[in-house]
């Protein structure tokens, strides 16, 4: 089965090949068109310019997969596209490019949701094939902070999610405190390079709960720069990276082992942290999978990975297939 899937939930406009195999899936390409120099120069992502930017991408990026994966129409089983959560103005043109493509080609159509693509990075990387189910997702991306519970494909059951900033959200907000420009993630991972954790930053563990909140973190970063206590940015940066991490892999591990997981999957954004990629390995008594860093920020790839189970599982959905701003997973 070969699926084009499309991207362009907030400002990336991608558009991918995957090929489902018996023995796995295989990506013939994955075309990103991004947006963030342009969003850059804001302090972070306009709406309106980011809906207007797919609207020039989409079409060159969706022939440039096809190009790459070297296919033709004819060669297509379905279409998968992001049909939530994300940006209204967004989601609609790579859905109304998916509907577009469903309905001139008489393909199947499948809308899918933005955070279980983000789990399916794991399915294109090379231990897919170990991936027993039960499963616990750590999805850590700008909008959100979830840990899952994964019975099967497509069965999920929400464990914890962030109570305010989701941890991107925190880094971006952080990285604006401390001066560091847009996109915050990668702009704190590099000073914090040089830095050391030097600071007192709050975490917040909140009793047993599952749940995450970043945003007393973050008001203790801009008080502390408020009162101009923050000698070195570097190490600024890296005190807060270390305390999101801190959290982040602690409650990860914890729920892991309270649920019998075979395995813990990272995914979304934030798993393109390298701290948190290495302090997971190091800490989980349990395999981790993570997705190469290219596979964890937005892309269409995992989409179509995603959509190779739904139509696997027989989930289509029809042509009256809308964008979906506030869509769940569980
Ligand atoms: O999954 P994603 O690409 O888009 C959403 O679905 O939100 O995640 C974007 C978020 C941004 O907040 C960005 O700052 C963060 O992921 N991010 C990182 C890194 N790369 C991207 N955070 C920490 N370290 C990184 N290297
Ligand atoms: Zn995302």
């Amino acid at each position: 089965m070969k699926v084009l899937g499309i991207e362009s939930s907030c400002d990336e406009t991608s558009a991918a090949v995957v090929l489902h195999e018996k023995d796995g899936l295989c990506i013939l390409s994955n075309s990103v068109a991004s947006q963030i120099e342009i969003h850059a120069r804001y302090g972070g992502v306009v709406p309106e310019v980011a809906s207007r930017q797919h609207l020039l991408a989409i079409v060159p990026v969706i022939e440039q997969a096809m190009a790459e994966a070297r296919i033709k129409w004819e060669d297509l089983d379905g279409v998968a596209v992001t049909s939530g959560p994300g940006l209204a103005g967004s989601l609609i043109v790579g859905v109304n490019a998916a509907k577009a493509i469903a309905m001139a080609r008489n393909l199947p159509l499948t809308g899918v949701n933005h955070l279980e693509a983000h789990i399916y990075a794991n399915w294109l990387t090379k231990g897919a094939k170990d991936l027993d189910f039960p499963l616990v997702c750590l999805i850590a991306s700008g909008g959100h902070s979830d840990l899952v519970l994964m019975r099967g494909h497509g069965e999920y059951v929400l464990l914890g999610r962030t109570r305010d900033d989701a941890a991107g959200e925190a880094f971006d907000k952080a990285a604006r405190i401390l001066g560091l420009g847009y996109p915050g993630g990668p702009a704190i991972e590099k000073a914090a390079a040089s830095g050391t954790s030097s600071l007192t930053l709050p975490r917040a563990w909140m009793k047993d709960s599952n749940d995450f909140s970043f945003s007393g973190l973050k008001t203790a970063l801009l008080r502390l720069s408020e009162a101009g206590r923050i000698p070195k940015v570097e190490d600024a940066a890296a005190s807060f990276q270390e305390a999101v991490v801190d959290v982040l892999v602690s409650k990860t591990v914890r729920v892991a082992k309270e649920y019998h997981a075979r395995k813990i999957l990272l995914a979304g954004g934030v798993a393109a942290n390298k701290l948190l990629r290495n302090r997971l390995l190091a800490d989980s008594p349990i395999p981790v999978s993570i997705p190469p860093i290219g596979l964890c920020t937005d892309n269409a790839a995992m989409v179509a990975a995603c959509g190779c189970y739904r139509f696997t599982a027989g989930k289509r959905d029809g042509l009256d297939l809308d964008a979906y701003p506030s869509l769940r997973l569980a």
